[in-house]
């Protein structure tokens, strides 16, 4: 068991293999925070700490008595700090009474430990058996407001993992609205650390951004109704000294995919406080007597090797215990898809054309994208007329599947069922079905509006119609995309004083339906897409297994996005093609063997018309596939290794070792060519130092040590932009 009760001391011990996290009930009334880092099998404590010189107590004044004077909880390290009875930080738990007060004060009434791990009701979260993972549930109690509060801890040990997440019952006869229920909360105490976080915006999303945290609060989330491209629902605190190899790094990551609140606090005593979960501007739930909240997820992972080590344990965890279905383990097809390659313009015709070149290249898929549907050839109609266009497809889905069937090929399609447009069936039918304020203009965006996922009504329809296409067809594969954020997010169905509730209650709905559909499709493999890469988050990643990346498909551009993107998502989840040149988001050109590489370290596949390439590029298309199918057990699977960054130089390198630590593919990539620069010695990392590797291109062999304590040296000029380097253990 990786929980264990000292029943003495009041402590809890979360161990993973690698790491301890402790928490100890003041007074066995209330949680602590009292460690979390590297493994820690006895804590003296923290109550005995007052007595002794260990700690400036300035900063850690424990109250003797728990139940009186509490005056000095605003230093303590709380598992859960609430609003209003001592403790003057950013709460992760607030909520209205009806006697309109806002405080809450929990006290410890029992708990429970469990091997396995209960599912979260309604929503996505990480999975595992008997054996993989132990479970805690702490149930605290506010006996003046009737209202219990069960903290709910998950410990994944061979990943180094703690899941946390809050469910809320009302216990009273009254109502509680609820304002902010963060998923974790951990105080950390005299702690200089840096945040590290993935921002951007549409065709640059996931940068890395690593500032200090001052003696502030540094809050970040969303108000889009996506998780978004503005900013992942992730963080990691970093020590100052925490490099990709070394050092400290506690990551944040929240299962959920809509809007959500980050926040990271330092006081006067350098106390950091951190959290991520439900709350902000516009989050509030109506709690009626008798009834439950669930708080999304949170996972949070402790490495003590550093930002990849972080990493690495975010990857398996998500491919092993976060994504399901048929395709979890499966090596993924590799597609071309017609979006770049004609945009509304096709028929049936020229799709075959297109399926034909990939055939002849051994591409496995076809993924018709945006266009097929309604009267849509352009992007403002028809969102919610989910029936074939005849004119472009004479013989329907099933038609143009069927032929690709026999050719050998397999057939994949867009949707974008979430949304509807103004000119449809659909809208002129249901008015009322989107997302609106009654009296106030709706806003579009690329026109469009959103449909209310909050309704059941709506929820049936996305059901049935999302089904009865993919009854209609021999449909392999399906892109889910959801291409404009939220405004007037109001519900025609909700009273006016549940209309706080929409952004949460449409995630609630959503997951329902992407339950439903990929549950009645097991066949089908998803990929979700939210204007490339708006809702690339580990909620969706439950449902869909990958994600399209980013809109901007630039070999340069996508270096910075998949080494961001890689923070926390494993490669096996990236979707990722070559497209043509010059490039549609950024107009540069770059080699067709660099845009092959850099897709490579992805779901791998084509965005371009392939009956236009030439013969040149057509042979290296060929040996593209060729080489992916080789090799993409060893990217899909493999441990990920970050060697260069392009944030930090016009050089960008990574590596994958095969999870048999038989082969390796180290990846390097110039960013922008430098006149007269040398060449760059690029280190490589996990390879077994004692071992002998060969490298394919030049049959050169060098030992595991060697190859990680000096390593390879790469051209940087225009003639070598990117190479990937196959090493085969011998
Ligand atoms: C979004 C997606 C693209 C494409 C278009 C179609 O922008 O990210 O890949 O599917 O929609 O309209």
């Amino acid at each position: 068991m990786a929980i264990i009760f000292r029943e003495q001391t009041k402590q809890f011990y979360l161990h993973t293999d690698n790491s301890s996290y402790i928490i100890e009930l003041l007074e066995g009334k209330i949680p602590l925070h009292a460690y979390w880092g590297p493994r820690l099998d006895n804590m003296p404590p923290l109550t005995t700490w007052k007595s002794s010189n260990f700690m400036n107590f300035n900063a850690l004044d424990i109250p003797t008595s728990a139940g009186g004077d509490f005056q000095c909880a605003g230093s303590l390290p709380l598992e859960l700090p609430t609003y209003g009875a001592g403790d003057m930080r950013q709460p992760a738990f607030h909520a209205q009474y009806a006697d309109g007060s806002r405080i809450t004060k929990l006290e410890y009434v029992g708990h429970t430990i469990t091997s396995g791990k209960p599912g979260l009701e309604g929503l996505p979260a990480t999975y595992g058996g008997a054996g993989q993972v132990d479970t805690l549930e702490l149930h605290l109690y506010d006996a003046l407001q009737e209202l219990s509060v069960y903290l709910q801890y998950s410990v994944f040990p061979a990943q180094d993992a703690v899941t946390r997440s809050v469910r809320v019952v009302n216990e009273s006869d009254n109502l509680v609205r609820l304002l902010k229920v963060a998923s974790a909360n951990v105080d950390f105490y005299d702690m200089d650390a840096d945040m590290l976080h993935l921002h951007g915006l549409w065709a640059r999303e996931r940068h890395v951004q690593r500032v200090p945290l001052t003696n502030t609060a540094t809050q970040f989330g969303s108000l889009r109704g996506a998780s978004s491209h503005l900013h992942n629902p992730f963080f990691a605190l970093l020590s100052p000294d925490t490099t990709e190899t070394t050092g400290d790094a506690y990551g944040f990551s929240l299962v959920y995919s809509g809007n959500f609140l980050a926040e990271a606090e330092k006081d006067a005593f350098n106390m950091v406080r951190a959290s991520i979960g439900l709350g902000g501007l516009d989050f509030a739930w109506n709690l009626n007597s008798g009834d439950s909240f669930q708080s999304p997820e949170a996972v949070l992972v402790y490495a003590a090797d550093g930002i990849g080590g972080m990493s690495r344990r975010y990857h398996r965890l998500y491919r092993d215990h976060l994504c399901r279905g048929r395709y979890q383990h499966k090596e993924r097809p590799v597609l071309v898809n017609n979006w770049e390659a004609t945009y509304f313009q096709f028929n049936e015709e020229k799709l075959l054309t297109i399926a034909e070149k990939a055939k002849a290249l051994d591409i496995d898929m076809l993924v018709l994208d945006d266009g097929w549907f309604g009267k849509r050839n352009q992007d403002n109609c028809s969102l919610g007329d989910w029936y074939v266009n005849t004119e472009k497809l004479p013989g329907g889905l099933k038609g143009l599947g069927d032929k690709l069937n026999a050719m050998g090929m397999k057939f994949g399609l867009w949707f974008e069922p979430e949304m509807v447009s103004p000119d449809s069936d659909l809208y002129r039918a249901h008015p009322d079905w989107c997302l609106h304020v009654e009296g106030r203009s709706r806003s579009l965006s690329r026109s469009q509006l959103i449909l209310d996922m909050s309704r059941a009504d709506v929820q049936e329809y996305v059901i049935n119609t999302v089904c009865g296409v993919l009854n209609s067809a021999p449909i392999a594969y399906v892109k889910w995309d959801m291409n404009r954020n939220f405004s007037e997010a109001g519900s025609a169905l909700l009273p006016p004083e549940q209309q706080q509730e929409v952004a949460h209650r449409y995630m609630l709905g959503l997951y329902r339906v992407l339950e439903t559909i990929t549950s009645r499709h097991p066949e089908v493999l998803f990929e979700s897409c939210a204007g490339g890469g708006g809702r690339y988050d580990p909620g969706m990643l439950y449902y869909m297994p990958q994600t399209w990346c980013s809109d901007d498909t630039d070999g340069v551009e996508r270096l910075y996005i998949q080494y961001g993107t890689s923070m926390v998502y494993p490669a096996v989840s990236m979707g990722s093609h070559v497209s043509a040149c010059p490039n549609h988001q950024v107009g540069r050109t770059t080699p067709f063997k660099m845009r092959g590489d850099v897709a490579m370290s992805g779901q791998f596949g084509y965005e371009l018309d392939l009956s236009r390439l030439s013969e040149a590029d057509l042979a290296l298309a060929k040996e593209q596939v060729a080489f992916y199918k080789k090799y993409r057990h060893v990217v899909q699977w493999g441990d990920m290794y970050r060697l260069c960054s392009p944030f930090e130089e016009p050089f960008a390198a990574w590596e994958y070792v095969a999870a048999d630590g038989n082969t390796a593919l180290l990846c390097t990539y110039v960013v922008a060519g430098k006149p007269n620069v040398g060449r760059k010695r690029v280190k490589l990392q996990g390879l077994d130092a004692t071992a002998e590797y060969k490298v394919e291109t030049d049959g050169r062999v060098y030992s595991g040590a060697f190859l990680m304590q000096v390593g390879l040296a790469f051209d940087r000029n225009l003639d070598h932009l990117s190479n990937v380097t196959v090493l085969t253990k011998m």
